[in-house]
């Protein structure tokens, strides 16, 4: 495990040079399409950083792009298919004019079969990539610009991180921080240790600069982003914890919050629980995936704790934060989820009272050892359960949202809504959205709102 070395980087800058030098003048735009989760977000920040320093300029039409990025996500099958028509709807472009330069990485290309895949049907991709060799896109630009041959990178695990690549930040108020790459669970359902590599940790002190630059730059909302967070750190010398992040965080002086995601309950520690509900600027949210309620469906999916665990850790929170806004996962019709299982967790889901849950149809992946399982669920039990589930939360979900109103909060304007000239959209602390009626945008900055109304998706306050 290690870092991406000095001399490997450079070799990487001395193509920003002269792609640099090759373009300038030429007014070149690039664009950069993401699916997937906000790891994927982060990495095509970076993505686009990069085409920047080489002098593109990010646009957001596709159609007058003269180089064309797809991040792909491959957890599960719809993301796979929206990725490959996306792709598809690229070809043309390609036809119309052969210089443009269409790249695939992401977590989809970082699997064999869609490599092969991408390099025996889609003729008109240049290069594929995985989310290891991000750090090389200037190298495989160049090549492409030089018309060189056809590249699928197949280092697919490389351990490293890759430190000081320019980030083109979506939000000038919302960050994201990844404070660790890859994961080390296999949990038996999912895809990403096998396209994400194992789990390695940025050094403290990068993350602490990161976060303070951010803050310094006016950022009001950071996600500190790993598989696993409450793993950060075991790979690194000193071994920090990540309560000692949250602790040293929290000392950075400003207004600002933190989130984490994703807490994986098997590694939550008490030491965590107690930072995160010490500091002002984590305790409003706790995101702590379930995924099943069942004991035996848990054991199945490898996630290596009990829901005795489990609501031990919800009970230490509650107990340390009451106000806390609590969210989670629920996969359903994983292989074997018989009905006894999936009403545990229907009553798992009734007894937390989650403010709001994830819930996903379970989706065979390739390589998987739940894919091998031989009691996978039909389609027609799964989309059955996947109802029932997302009807149980909506009424808890409306219950909780009653709760709010009366109530004063903090929020964080996010922005005008797309339906109402005069009603922004803006989120509290727990994520909840509120709605409210302002004559003056405040994007970007928190304000008190006073909660007037509530429904199951949504709060509606006015700015006090
Ligand atoms: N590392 C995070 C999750 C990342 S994936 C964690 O452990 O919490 C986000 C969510 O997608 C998972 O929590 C799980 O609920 C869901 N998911 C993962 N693989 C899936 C699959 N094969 N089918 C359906 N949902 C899946
Ligand atoms: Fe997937 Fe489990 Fe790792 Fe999360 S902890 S990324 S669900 S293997
Ligand atoms: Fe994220 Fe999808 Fe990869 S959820 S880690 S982009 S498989």
């Amino acid at each position: 495990m290690g870092f991406v070395s000095i001399e490997k980087l450079n070799k990487q800058n001395e193509y920003i040079a002269e792609i640099r030098a090759l373009i300038k003048g030429l007014s070149k735009k690039a664009f950069v399409f993401t699916l997937g989760c906000q790891q994927n977000e982060a990495d095509s920040e970076k993505l686009m950083g990069m085409l920047k320093s080489m002098g593109y300029t990010i646009t957001d039409k596709e159609n007058e792009a003269d180089v064309l990025i797809v991040n792909t996500c491959a957890i599960r099958e719809h993301a796979e298919r929206r990725a490959l028509s996306i792709i598809g709807r690229f070809k043309h472009y390609k036809n119309s004019n052969p210089d443009i330069i269409i790249g695939v990485c992401g977590c989809m290309t970082a699997q064999e079969h869609r490599m092969e895949q991408m390099k025996n049907s889609y003729h008109y991709v240049d290069f594929t990539f995985g989310t290891g060799a991000l750090h090389r896109l200037p190298e495989f630009i160049y090549n492409a610009i030089n018309k060189s041959k056809r590249y699928f990178d197949k280092d697919i695990e490389i351990p490293e991180i890759a430190e000081g690549i320019n980030i083109n930040r979506q939000s000038k108020y919302k960050a994201w921080v990844s404070i660790m790459y890859g994961c080390n669970n296999f949990c038996t359902y999912c895809i990403v240790p096998y396209v994400r590599g194992r789990e390695r940790s940025r050094k403290m002190e990068d993350v602490l600069n990161e976060v303070r630059d951010l803050v310094k730059k006016g950022y009001k909302d950071i996600t500190l982003l790993g598989q696993n967070v409450n793993s950060y750190g075991k790979d690194l010398e000193k071994r920090p914890t990540i309560a000692d992040l949250i602790n040293e965080i929290h000392k950075i002086d400003g207004d600002f919050w933190i989130h984490l995601m994703t807490s994986h309950p098997k590694d939550a520690s008490e030491e965590m629980l107690e930072a995160v509900s010490k500091s002002p600027r984590t305790k409003g949210h706790f995101h702590l995936p379930l995924q099943s309620g069942s004991d035996e469906v848990l054991c199945r999916m490898n996630r290596r704790y009990t829901t005795e665990k489990y609501l031990k850790i919800i009970e230490s929170l509650r107990e340390k934060t009451p106000e806390v806004v609590l969210t989670t996962d629920i996969i359903v019709g994983f292989p074997g989820e018989t009905d006894e299982d999936f009403e545990k967790t229907i009553d798992l889901i009734k007894k937390v009272k989650y403010d709001s849950i994830f819930s996903f149809i379970y989706s065979r992946r390739k390589g998987t050892p739940a894919d091998k399982m031989k009691e996978q669920i039909s389609e027609e039990i799964k989309h059955e359960r996947y109802d029932r589930l997302c009807q149980v939360q909506n009424e808890i979900a409306y219950e909780k949202n009653q709760m709010m109103v009366g109530k004063i909060v903090k929020v964080l304007v996010d922005g005008k809504s797309k339906n109402n000239e005069n009603v922004y959209t803006t989120r509290t602390d727990g994520n909840k959205i509120v709605h409210i009626e302002s004559d003056k945008d405040y994007t970007g900055q928190f304000i008190n709102v006073k909660i007037t109304r509530a429904d199951t998706f949504a709060l509606y306050g006015e700015k006090i």
